[in-house]
């Protein structure tokens, strides 16, 4: 039995080894390119996540001054990021070895996304640290379609929230986004993500969905078509109801 298994690994890598050294070979570069997206989206859902434990903060009519920095948020950002992958990224901009390998492709994404992420919370001070205003719109979905954008308009890659009726137009979902959507939202709430080959193999899409938990009917919840704080239609959703995903789009060749 064990020696069938050792058979097989040294076919395996046998055939990979007649690949010339540059090309990697199409699931190696699938493999990598989908791992890269998978941690651009928790990246993505970490910084929700920092705005999200500040809201109280972020919202609070008293006070001016926060303290809630770019700094700060980054902390907060790695640590929530490390606990849901194991990847510490103080230590890769350290040029330090993380205990969870990085694929190469991800080693200049995620520095990317994270540039963008603490530009948007920078841009956000004056209106953070203003006092006499509850509610700022400065929120998880505000957040995240500012630094998704700013993160894609600078690199190959592009990431995004996206829902199939979106508040922020900027958000509506392409052909192949609506239909994954679509998919999801038959399905029960699960953890899994859509990977997908696009455009005869030259493009990766991978879609990671978003769930609404209790603390987001407040907005979305019911009843339906009433205004919400931000000044939106609620959608009338329930909690494990489908909210969206966080959408990326990786070309796998350099052209
Ligand atoms: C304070 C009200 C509020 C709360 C609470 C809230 N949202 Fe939203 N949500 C919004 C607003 C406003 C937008 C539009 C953001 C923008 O302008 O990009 C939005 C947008 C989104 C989007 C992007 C698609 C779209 O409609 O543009 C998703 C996904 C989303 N919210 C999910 C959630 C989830 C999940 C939670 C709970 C963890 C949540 N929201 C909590 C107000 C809220």
């Amino acid at each position: 039995m064990l020696r069938s298994i050792g058979l097989a690994l040294l076919i395996l890598s046998l055939s990979t080894g007649v690949v010339p050294a540059q090309a990697s070979p199409p699931e190696q570069l699938r493999a990598e390119a989908e791992e890269t997206a998978r941690l651009l989206a928790k990246l993505l859902q970490a910084g929700r996540l920092a705005i999200e434990q500040n809201q109280a903060l972020i919202d609070d009519i008293h006070k001016g001054e926060k303290g809630f920095t770019p700094e700060v948020f980054e902390r907060q950002m790695f640590d929530i990021f490390r606990t849901r992958t194991g990847i510490d990224l103080s230590a890769t901009s350290g040029g330090k070895q993380t205990s969870v390998a990085i694929p190469p492709l991800a080693r200049t994404l995620l520095p990317a996304l994270i540039d963008a992420s603490t530009a948007v919370v920078l841009d956000a001070q004056v209106v953070i640290n203003q006092r006499g205003i509850g509610y700022k719109n400065f929120i998880p979905a505000t957040f995240g379609s500012q630094a998704a954008a700013r993160f894609s308009k600078q690199s190959h890659v592009l990431l995004k929230q996206t829902a199939l009726h979106p508040r922020n137009l900027k958000n509506e979902p392409d052909e192949y986004e609506a239909s994954v959507l679509q998919w999801l939202s038959g399905r029960p709430n699960s953890e899994t993500y859509v990977s997908e080959l696009t455009e005869a193999g030259k493009t990766l899409r991978v879609m990671m969905p978003i769930y609404y938990r209790q603390e987001c009917l407040a907005c979305h919840g019911g009843p339906k078509g009433e205004w919400d704080i931000s000044g939106y239609p609620k959608e009338g959703a329930q909690e494990g109801d489908l909210a969206g995903a966080i959408s990326v789009k990786i070309p796998l060749r350099a052209e």
